[in-house]
């Protein structure tokens, strides 16, 4: 399986922040935001990744990522998305790299704590097609992208719903098969211009093998001047509590 960050877009809800650096570079509590997806990755067992970037900010982050070595990848790539031309383009950026795998895609600014990922990427790896999505239970879902599950399966994905189905919101990470660059070629662009990662998740979800998986822990889009605060405040939380978990193991 490979993976893939989505670090480019035009971070316009965190100007003038964004005007200084790339939005997925911005410091949360004590390291750069990529670190943490990137983290991710390596804990879920990932060993190649594509970070796809857009035209600005492109020397900032391969200093701040290097070769990958540091963080524990055999192999670092990028890829420049010349417009952000929405988040299922920006995936189909991937396709050589993917090579015919399974990807493992997460959103650059996309932050979760004290989930079992890496159990539910090693699921996903032992199937041979369809996708799977990561759903969060939040006390605001008409805010998110809201999925409606039976069983294993989801049964409809609504953007921001007035009356939502349930209060479990779609969050940036994505597992999808190798079918995933041919159902982006089908895909249109949406009112504002944009291949939208909800209707390749409904690409799937018409077929009956969109797939799920319900966070624990915390989820947090850090890209709005409050949550990405919050972002900070939690992931100090959760370095100070794993230290004290350390220490009383000791
Ligand atoms: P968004 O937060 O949806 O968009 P944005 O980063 O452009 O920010 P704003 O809405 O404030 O202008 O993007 C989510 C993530 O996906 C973010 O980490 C950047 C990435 N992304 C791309 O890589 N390419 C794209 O075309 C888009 C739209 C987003």
């Amino acid at each position: 399986m490979k993976g893939v960050i989505l670090a480019g877009g035009s971070g316009t809800r965190l100007r003038p922040l964004t005007e200084v650096t790339n939005k997925n570079l911005l410091p949360v509590y004590d390291r750069p935001m990529l670190f943490y997806p990137i983290g991710l990755m390596v804990d879920a067992g990932i060993t190649e990744l594509l970070v796809v970037t857009g035209p600005e900010r492109t020397g900032d982050l391969l200093r701040a990522l290097g070769d990958g070595r540091r963080f524990g990848l055999e192999r670092l790539y990028f890829s420049v998305q010349e417009k952000p031309s929405g988040i299922a383009h920006a995936i189909s950026m991937a396709e050589s790299f993917a090579a015919g795998d399974q990807v493992f895609v997460i959103l650059g600014d996309n932050l979760v704590f004290g989930s079992d990922v890496a159990g539910a990427v090693q699921r996903f790896h032992r199937q041979t097609f369809g996708a799977k999505v990561f759903l969060k239970a939040v006390p605001d879902p008409e805010r998110f992208g809201v999925a409606e599950v039976r069983g294993a399966s989801v049964l409809s994905i609504e953007e921001k719903p007035r009356d939502p189905k349930s209060n479990l919101a779609v969050t940036g990470l994505y597992l999808y098969d190798h079918t995933v660059f041919d159902k982006i070629r089908h895909l249109r662009p949406s009112a504002r211009g944009e291949l939208e990662v909800t209707d390749l998740n409904r690409a799937y979800l018409r077929e009956g093998t969109l797939h799920y998986d319900v966070l624990g822990g915390d989820w947090i889009d850090a890209g709005t001047f409050e949550s990405l605060y919050a972002a900070s405040e939690m992931a100090r939380r959760y370095a100070t509590e794993s230290v004290v978990a350390a220490e009383a193991a000791a």
